[in-house]
């Protein structure tokens, strides 16, 4: 049975992601810091990172869905720590959790890594530049990543949603919300369900000649 760590599980993609892949017949542990995970690991901590990944054993799926919307503002209103806090949970936490697990799989030659970057980090949403800007970083990182284990067996694709129904929404101020719904040919918001669906995809056996690639689940909204 293939082993899964979902960061974020806890809640919205993650939870529906974990939900999927259990269904999907994987083993998956979570990692979040809200109540209810299997682990509480917090992403931005390396040593509970890798205790908790030498605790859990070999993994063959990572899902890294931790993240926070941080501040809805203009960027020369954005104060410093906000900023360096939405990179370090987005970006540096992603980062970590990654490093660990990859080894493993490049010794096992199998493994799947998918990223949830946003459209936001295609387009730029304004008043979310910190957001915006740590799921660039996270969409360059997987390209770099792609490449770099392109001959390992080990696959690492990112995801690029637009709105979906999920708790982080509660974060995100009504204007901006209403804003980034109004780009959606659609006209709705995407379901955490339908995100599952491709992440079991990218997770599995049938996901074979994609790597450092970019998925759009959109509702239409990408145009690139
Ligand atoms: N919901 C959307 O519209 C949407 C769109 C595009 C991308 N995304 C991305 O998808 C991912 C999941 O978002 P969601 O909508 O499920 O949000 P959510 O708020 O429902 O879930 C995020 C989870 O991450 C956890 N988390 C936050 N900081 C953490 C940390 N330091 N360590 C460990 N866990 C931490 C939270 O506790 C929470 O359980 C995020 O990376 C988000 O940026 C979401």
């Amino acid at each position: 049975m293939r082993r899964a760590i979902v960061t974020g599980g806890a809640s919205g993609l993650g939870a529906a992601c974990a939900t999927r892949l259990r269904g999907d017949g994987v083993e998956v542990v979570t990692f979040d810091v809200s109540p209810g995970a299997d682990y509480a690991v917090d992403v931005t901590d390396n040593v509970a990172v890798k205790m908790a990944i030498s605790e859990v054993g070999s993994i063959d799926i990572l899902i890294n869905s931790a993240g926070i919307v941080g501040p809805n503002k203009p960027l020369w209103e954005v104060e410093s720590f906000e900023w360096r806090k939405t990179f370090d949970v987005n970006v540096n936490g992603l980062f970590s959790v990654t490093k660990a697990v990859v080894p493993g799989m490049i010794e096992r030659g199998w493994g799947r890594i998918v990223n949830m970057a946003s459209m936001a980090g295609k387009d730029g949403n304004p008043n979310l530049s910190a957001y915006s800007a740590s799921k660039a970083a996270v969409i360059g990182l997987t390209k770099s990543l792609g490449k770099e284990l392109a001959k390992t067996g080990v696959i690492v694709n990112a995801i690029a949603p637009a709105v979906i129904e999920t708790p982080m929404n509660a974060a995100t101020s009504p204007e901006v919300l209403a804003h980034i719904t109004s780009l959606i040919p659609m006209g709705r918001m995407g379901k955490a369900a339908e995100v599952a669906a491709l992440v079991s995809w990218l997770s599995s056996d049938e996901c074979s000649f994609s790597t450092g690639a970019v998925y759009d689940i959109s509702g239409g909204r990408a145009t690139y």
